[in-house]
């Protein structure tokens, strides 16, 4: 049986990537979405023209705790198995202190830390099953703290604890581990003067920017793995040393 792997915000770059990327290793997709109905479909369509019946989207809010439980039916029922599941999807925009607002709160805590928490909850049985693996894309910056950027940083910070902890509670069925990206790409919607590309660059060992396709190959890593679990790898070309 083809094993499935189950990515939020996968419609659109490294979340598209990697399902990409598990399409060539012959897995089932699900693909979740938001507001990106038309990239997550024509996704979809690109897998099932190669491997036919393969990708099945799902459309959801994590911020919305009925949204998180209609995704959980979705894609309980969407294949047999559940093998892998990547919590992907995030909010990202900056929150200086005097501006925060309880809106902004909900809404990034909601998708980068309570929405992956209860889809973690709600997919646990089925993945001990499969003896399965959990990934929380992270970031690598919050470990410098980042002005500005508090609930983002707090909720990523909060994922990274939920994935030690976790680790050790769904042991030895489930393996859950997270990678941090670095700088990959620009934020969705903002465009970076070559100037401001090369002022990052600059802080980066490795002399470039991540791409979508260094994240995705990380996951195929840790899917491959045996015998890793309650860790972070930071892909980020050495820029968080
Ligand atoms: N890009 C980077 O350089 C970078 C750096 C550090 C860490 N990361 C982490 O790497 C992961 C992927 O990065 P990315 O830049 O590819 O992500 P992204 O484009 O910013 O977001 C991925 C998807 O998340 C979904 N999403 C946002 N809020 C949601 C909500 N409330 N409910 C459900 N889905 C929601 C969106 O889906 P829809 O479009 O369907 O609405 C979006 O397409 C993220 O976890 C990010 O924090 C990225």
């Amino acid at each position: 049986m083809n094993k499935t792997i189950f990515i939020t915000g996968a419609a659109k770059r490294i979340g598209k990537e990697i399902a990409l990327t598990f399409k060539e290793l012959g897995w089932n997709i699900i693909i979740h979405y938001n507001s990106s109905k038309s990239d997550a479909d024509n996704l979809a369509d690109q897998i099932n023209k190669d491997n036919p019946n393969s990708a099945k989207t799902v459309q959801g809010n994590l911020d919305v705790k009925e949204d998180v439980q209609k995704i959980l039916n979705e894609v309980n029922d969407a294949f047999p198995s559940i093998d892998l599941l990547i919590n992907n999807a995030s909010t990202f925009y900056p929150t200086p202190i005097d501006e925060i607002s309880e809106d902004h709160w909900e809404k990034l805590i909601g998708s980068n830390l309570k929405g992956p928490l209860f889809l973690i909850q709600g997919l646990k049985e089925k993945l001990k099953k499969s003896n399965g693996s959990i990934i929380n894309i992270t970031d690598t910056n919050l470990t410098k703290g980042v002005a500005n950027y508090s609930i983002y940083s707090a909720a990523k910070a909060g994922l990274e604890a939920i994935t030690k902890g976790l680790a050790r509670e769904l042991a030895p069925e489930i393996k859950v581990n997270a990678i941090a990206p670095g700088a990959m790409l620009e934020p969705p919607d903002v465009t970076w003067t070559e100037e401001q590309k090369n002022k990052v660059i600059e802080t980066i060992p490795l002399k470039r920017m991540g791409s979508e396709k260094d994240i995705a190959n990380a996951v195929k890593f840790l899917a491959n793995s045996e015998y890793i679990t309650g860790q972070t790898i930071k892909v980020d070309g050495g820029r968080s040393l």
